[in-house]
């Protein structure tokens, strides 16, 4: 395992390279610090595995999109300590399905260093997931009923994306259909909630907030099948995981789904992942590199993002709209 030595240990929020977050800098700040200090614990190891996976950077790209549609949908100063309180919990979820997602597939490395799981162990890392989890629904617990429903849904949601995975793992049938589920479920869900909040808190009407619902969906989705397709390209230095790791694990991720129907001899790797040898597997990775299995991955990627700036189409124009239009646009090439 290499360790990434020179990855960005910042949030964006400390970057002058802000991006689409420009508008939104001072909101995001508030929310880093925040963040940060929610994570102390009675119990030293807690906070000790919360705080290293929390500062070790991250793309803090939930709160991003939150913070911009609550702004997008007009969300003025009288609810903005709620939008970043949304914006913290998104982040706090989505740290807590880390470390539960390292367990899961014995991950290794997160964020340019070695995971929790594989510093601490399986138990120490659940414990930290769920206080994560916990941390978050305190923190937004005093909104009104159907927002707090909306959060609860979507981790309802990502729990069954992950068991529906693994029920799909090493499985060489697994369709585009299936595989849409699954990171529906895993990843989009959290993406829609925060958007549909975030419009919710700024007094959107429900039209809106559904729309923006339809929004969130279209960038997790996108984001995701990104995720699977930097997994097999890397380099390791950018994502800061190890590249092939969904393939070791036996993921129906993109990037398989569409390569095993073109390339018959994937099967077998797919079915025996991890015990393969090395040569096998970098062979295997090279198929998956193949310029169709990429084009095709990212057109499905872009039909998403084609979808997300249908979606923007319902805002009034203003620098926010601007923004998320950059941040959707930001996903289909990303490299980290
Ligand atoms: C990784 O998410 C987990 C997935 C849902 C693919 P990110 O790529 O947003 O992770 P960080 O927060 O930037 O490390
Ligand atoms: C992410 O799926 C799903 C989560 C909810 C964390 P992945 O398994 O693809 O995430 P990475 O690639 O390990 O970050
Ligand atoms: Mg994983
Ligand atoms: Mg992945």
């Amino acid at each position: 395992m290499t360790i990434v030595k020179h990855r960005r240990q910042t949030s964006p929020c400390n970057d002058p390279g802000l991006g689409p977050a420009q508008p939104i800098a001072s909101e995001l700040a508030k929310a880093e610090a925040k963040l940060l200090s929610l994570l102390d614990s009675r119990e030293e190891l807690i906070g000790e595995i919360c705080r290293y996976l929390v500062s070790a950077g991250g793309k803090r790209l939930r709160p991003t999109f939150v913070l911009l549609v609550y702004r997008a949908c007009g969300g003025r100063e009288s609810r903005l300590d709620d939008a970043i309180d949304a914006a913290i919990a998104m982040e706090l979820i989505h740290s807590a399905t880390l470390l539960h997602d390292d367990i899961i597939d014995t991950g290794t490395l997160r964020r340019g260093k070695p995971s929790a799981f594989a510093l601490w162990g399986l138990a120490p890392s659940l414990v930290a997931g769920d206080y994560l989890f916990a941390r978050a629904f305190e923190l937004c617990g005093r909104f009104e009923e159907p927002l707090v429903k909306i959060a609860a849904e979507a981790c309802i949601q990502l729990t069954e994306g992950e068991v529906m995975e693994g029920r799909l793992r090493r499985n060489s049938r697994v369709t585009l259909d299936d595989y849409m589920g699954v990171i529906s479920r895993k990843t989009a869900s959290l993406f829609r909630a925060g958007a549909k909040v975030g419009a919710l808190l700024a007094g959107a009407h429900d039209a809106t907030a559904a729309t923006m619902a339809r929004l969130g969906d279209a960038v997790g989705l996108a984001f995701q099948m990104i995720d699977d397709l930097l997994d097999v390209l890397g380099p390791e230095e950018k994502i800061g995981k190890p590249v092939g790791a969904d393939l070791r694990a036996g993921v129906p991720s993109l990037p398989l789904v569409l390569g095993v129907e073109k390339y018959p001899a994937l099967e077998s790797l797919l079915l025996n992942g991890a015990q393969v040898d090395p040569a096998a597997l970098e062979r295997a990775l090279e198929l998956l590199r193949s310029a169709d299995v990429v084009g095709r991955a990212r057109n499905l990627a872009l039909e998403q993002i084609a979808i997300a700036h249908q979606m923007l189409e319902v805002l009034k124009p203003s620098p926010f709209k601007d923004a998320l239009a950059r941040l959707i646009n930001e996903q289909v090439y990303r490299e980290v």
